[in-house]
């Protein structure tokens, strides 16, 4: 069967980063469908992307927001199916680990329409993290494991998924790198008086708990230069909710940013702190030392050479942000640029049973 329809399935703002290079490798290739579940609706975490990325509008947007897990998957997985069934792709095409890949990837299976998953192969081990179950369960229910690394290639085989694995490299290095070179002249999205570090904080596992939170701001308030913090609604909900301040000590907080403002500022930082997965490979692919505020990483390859740290113990931060740069160039683990070609000629020269 020719593959003439892919429908890809976006919600959560990294989604459309990866969004962004998929579609434009697509683009006169085949009937492509996006389809907006609305997981992220302010217009700093979705729409921006869509505007500076030049990713075509989607041509469905579910406007499902925010909820509790289930129900907000739940809602996505009954939109989701009705629109396949309008639609009839050919190729599901989910991306990452969010709920909306997990509930498009079960709206697709159930219908039997094949699923693609990008991004396939990344695990934390930590079976706490909603992104964990999203990964594992998304690609056990794929057909297609578009990896972006060796390292995912070798976990999908351990768990007997080779026969489905597609090496294609990572699309955020993609765009990460075309955007580098578009904002080199740019002016700098705020203003700051020397040295500064970047930071974002997201995850449930450092919000969600208010201990957890409040260490967490407190050390890096208490860092040894200015830290600009680019706060994800979560973090401004939860800190608002347990009453913790997030502008205080060194930290100054600014709106999120929008993605080439994102990577002008990185260019500009002495360093980043982070628990977001995407940040961490930005950094490395720019060699902006890293300090992760989590237990693990999915994107190892970061920790190699010392361009990316683990902070598990926050009592380490200070000494960690402080380390000189590492040596070693940061190497190319990720590929070079062309990732989403590669996704574009696994659909498309797919053989469909
Ligand atoms: C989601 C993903 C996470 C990804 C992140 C990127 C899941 C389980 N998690 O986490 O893997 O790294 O996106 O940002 O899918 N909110 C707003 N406006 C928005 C979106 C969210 O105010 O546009 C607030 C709401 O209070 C909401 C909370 O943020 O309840 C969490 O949003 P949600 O999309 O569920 O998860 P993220 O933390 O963004």
């Amino acid at each position: 069967m020719t593959v003439r329809r892919v429908v890809s399935v976006v919600g959560a703002r990294p989604q459309f980063v990866k969004l962004a290079p998929v579609a434009q490798a697509l683009m006169a290739r085949c009937d492509h469908v996006i389809v907006h579940t609305g997981q992220h609706y302010d217009a700093r975490l979705s729409d921006i992307f869509f505007e500076d990325l030049a990713i075509p509008s989607p041509n469905v947007h579910l406007g499902i927001g925010s909820g509790p897990h289930g129900a907000q998957t739940g809602a996505m997985l009954s939109a989701l199916e009705a629109v396949f069934l309008t639609e009839r792709p050919d190729w599901v095409l989910v991306y990452g680990d969010t709920n909306s890949t997990l509930a498009a990837t079960l709206a697709a299976v159930k219908m039997r329409l094949p699923v693609a998953h990008l991004e396939a192969g990344l695990r934390s081990f930590n079976r706490t993290m909603p992104e964990e179950h999203n990964r594992v369960l998304t690609d056990h229910a794929a057909d297609l494991l578009l990896a972006p690394t060796q390292n995912a290639v070798a976990l999908l085989a351990n768990e007997g998924l080779s026969d489905r694995t597609v090496h294609v490299g990572d699309v955020m290095t993609d765009v990460c790198l075309a955007v580098r070179d578009e904002v080199a002249g740019d002016p700098v999205p705020f203003e700051v008086d020397g040295e500064f570090l970047l930071a974002t904080i997201h995850r449930a596992e450092n919000t969600d708990d208010p201990e957890r939170l409040a260490s967490i701001l407190g050390s890096i308030a208490s860092l040894d230069r200015q830290v600009v913090l680019a706060a994800h609604p979560r973090l401004v909900a939860k800190a608002s909710e347990f009453g913790l301040k997030l502008d205080r000590g060194v930290v100054r907080v600014v709106a999120p940013l929008a993605y080439p403002q994102l990577i002008r500022a990185l260019l500009a930082s002495s360093g980043v702190v982070t628990d977001s997965g995407g940040l961490q490979k930005e950094a490395f692919l720019l060699e902006r030392i890293c300090t992760t505020i989590r237990t693990e990483t999915e994107w190892v390859e970061t920790l190699e050479g010392g361009w990316n740290r683990l902070c598990s113990d926050l009592r380490n931060l200070a000494v960690l942000v402080r380390r000189p740069e590492p040596a070693a160039v940061a190497g190319a683990p990720y590929g070079r640029g062309d990732a989403a070609a590669l996704v574009a000629d696994a659909l498309l020269g797919a053989r469909l049973a």
